[in-house]
């Protein structure tokens, strides 16, 4: 092994006599200059990346030089407005820690026909408050079958159902001007089987089968699959599907998602390109589709592995150098302790939080918060320069992924939980107000998890009387405990489960369907009706939305706990200067109280931020069941 500095050194000068050579891809002008002033600043870093990844082979600095060359011809291309953005984004890099923030998600067929469909809604968007708009796949993708469109064909064509590039373009530039960043997805573990790499694959060029895991007889895959879990066994089981000529494929998902083999840097490097063409698009956040899959080692579970990081910490420092401001979103739906090695500003600066997303729910369960207030207690806070993204639900489906050595602490058996929340959420278990639907049921291993809209599962479907006071505080959560808060558009309307989904061609198979319903039009036409629970639902978020955004102690992530001494009732602090905020949620059915005497360690005078007026902490506070209050309190004197 050479020493690693002396790697830096010579392969700089490999590199930057490239450079030099190319002075056509990397002009003499401030552009130019700024480029190289980043390379100075990130290349030992990438290079140390490059060399951890790829080093073995003969070629990896001609790989690299490769790389770079792409980069430097990448970042020239790259739009004014865009390095203007990338200026004013280095002058303040903690933009997305702001209280303003706030994302939405949506299906740009489902939610608005198509990219103009969106674009007509941008009125709403500001209604609402956005500053975040994650579009789900967009891409080419094969037809009927796309997983959602999370089965990509090509990274440089829209759907065309849905528009062009171009109008991807205009979009971006329109949302920007507007104060919303564009959030697209990067799926960069798996393409399509109709992948032009994954065509040429299947025909045999063995340049191409290089670029996924492909193998001529079941003795690899075999090997492989003793160790590696099976994420969608109703759709095949294992992680192999079998080609026409007889070999086999890897396929984590479904048969038709085929995983990329990053083991090979020509991977890398393709997929860089793809990378960096979508950031040169005007996409603010890339969304790093399925994180915990992209490396495979034989004998291990091929999740979550040390190279996963070292590859998204790789990609990180290529938009470094190429599109600065662009950031990476984690989204890795796994153990709490494998969720948190993603996220660090030099590999994904944002996180869905999943932990707090299952937990509100086996708290509207359970009635009582004490794995909330333990994951909250353990689990919120997480590096500066880097922000969680909250949220109630999403278009996937609700696993149970909490800690099992969390839970026992708590005399709670993950198992049996698990159990009883799969038959809580579909309606099987007495005092349910849950509409649910499973989703994967794998008798084999007993897992399972949950598809359903927020409101169904919360009681609306179901007539509960509670359940407008229950979708309210679950994202009261959401937009308090710290983090970029996102919501899946039409839930702000309440909208229920689609039963029709199975009808819909390609979609019977999966459940995660019924919580991904069509625009609701006559909901959203409701909302500014208080009297109805689409406009109770909104008016209640538009609320939290507004104070929010004017209370600067909910800025950024870092949370404070807090006792509350009731098993019903969440507490935690949100820190500022010389004020913060104490929230308070109650889960359970009845009216709680919280003691003077737990209140104590505030001054007694306080600000109820969402009824606008003053509260006296020195008589204790009552709340209604599934309420909730965000106060504003300074010490004791
Ligand atoms: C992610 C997506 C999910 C998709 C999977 C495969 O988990 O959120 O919808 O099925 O990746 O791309
Ligand atoms: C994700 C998760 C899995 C989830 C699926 C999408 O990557 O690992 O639990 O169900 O993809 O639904």
């Amino acid at each position: 092994m050479v020493e690693s500095t002396v790697v830096d050194e010579a392969s700089r000068l490999h590199v930057l006599t490239a450079l030099a050579a190319g002075a056509d891809i990397l002009p003499e002008d401030p552009d130019g200059a700024a480029f190289r002033r980043r390379f100075d600043l990130h290349f030992p870093e990438l290079c140390r990346l490059f060399h951890d990844l790829y080093g073995s082979r003969p070629d990896w600095l001609e790989q690299l030089t490769a790389l770079l060359l792409q980069a430097a011809r990448s970042w020239t291309e790259r739009p004014p407005e865009l390095k203007a953005l990338d200026a004013e984004r280095e002058h303040n890099s903690g933009w997305f820690q702001s209280e303003r923030m706030l994302g939405g998600v949506c299906y740009v067929d489902r939610y608005a026909a198509d990219l103009d469909g969106v674009r007509a809604r941008l009125p709403y968007f500001k209604e609402l408050g956005l500053s975040y708009l994650h579009l789900m796949p967009l891409f080419l993708a094969p037809e009927p079958l796309s997983d959602g469109g999370y089965a990509v064909s090509s990274y440089r064509k829209v759907n065309p159902k849905l528009g062009t590039m171009e109008q991807l373009r205009a979009l971006a530039a329109e949302l920007r001007a507007n104060g919303i960043s564009l959030v697209v997805d990067f799926i960069f573990n798996h393409t399509s089987n109709e992948h032009e790499w994954a065509r040429k694959a299947a025909a045999g060029d063995a340049d191409y089968s290089d670029y996924y895991w492909i193998y001529p007889d079941r003795k690899m895959p075999d090997a492989f699959e003793e160790d590696v879990r099976e994420i969608f066994p109703d759709d095949h089981p294992g992680s192999f599907v079998e080609l026409a000529d007889g070999r086999w494929v890897w396929a984590t998902f479904h048969t038709f998602q085929w995983d990329l083999n990053y083991a090979n840097p020509e991977v890398f490097r393709a997929m860089a390109g793809e990378m960096l063409f979508l950031a040169n698009q005007g996409v603010e956040i890339l969304r790093m589709d399925a994180v915990a899959f992209i490396w495979k080692q034989l004998g291990t579970p091929c999740e979550n592995l040390p190279e996963a990081h070292t590859l998204l910490q790789a990609f990180n420092a290529v938009c470094r150098l190429a599109a600065p401001s662009v950031l990476f979103k984690s989204e890795a739906i796994v153990h709490p302790d494998e969720v948190a090695q993603y996220i660090d500003p030099a590999e994904c600066q944002l996180s869905y939080n999943p932990l707090q997303m299952a937990l509100i729910w086996e708290a509207m369960a359970t009635r009582e918060v004490s794995l909330l207030a333990q994951a909250l207690e353990r689990r919120h806070n997480i590096p500066a320069g880097t922000s969680w993204v909250n949220y109630v639900r999403s278009h996937d489906d609700i696993g149970w992924t909490f800690a099992d050595e969390d839970a026992a602490e708590l005399g709670i058996n993950g198992y049996d939980h698990r159990r009883f929340l799969n038959s809580f959420y579909v309606n099987r278990f007495p005092g349910s107000f849950a509409r649910g639907v499973p989703f994967q049921d794998n008798p084999r291993t007993g897992d399972c998890r949950i598809s359903g809209t927020t409101a169904s599962l919360l009681g609306l479907e179901d007539g509960s009387s509670q359940a407008v006071a229950r979708i309210l505080l679950a994202h009261s959560v959401a937009f308090s405990t710290g983090g970029i808060p996102l919501l899946y558009l039409g839930d702000e309307v309440g909208q229920l489960n689609d039963y029709q989904y199975a009808l819909e061609e390609g979609h019977g198979a999966d459940s995660r369907w019924v919580h991904r319903p069509h625009f609701p039009a006559e909901r959203y036409a409701r909302r500014h009706r208080p009297s109805t629970p689409e406009g109770a639902v909104f008016a209640g978020l538009r609320k939290m939305v507004s104070v929010r955004a004017s209370a600067p102690e909910l800025a950024g992530t870092r949370l404070v706990e807090f006792s509350t001494n009731n098993a019903g009732v969440l507490g935690y602090q949100r820190p500022g200067a010389g004020t913060q905020i104490l929230a308070l949620a109650n889960f359970s059915d009845g009216p709680q109280t919280i003691s003077a005497a737990t209140l104590s360690g505030f001054a007694a005078d306080a600000v109820d931020l969402l009824a606008g007026s003053k509260v006296r902490l020195d008589e204790g506070i009552v709340l209604g069941p599934h309420g909730f209050v965000w106060l504003r309190v300074r010490a004791a004197p």
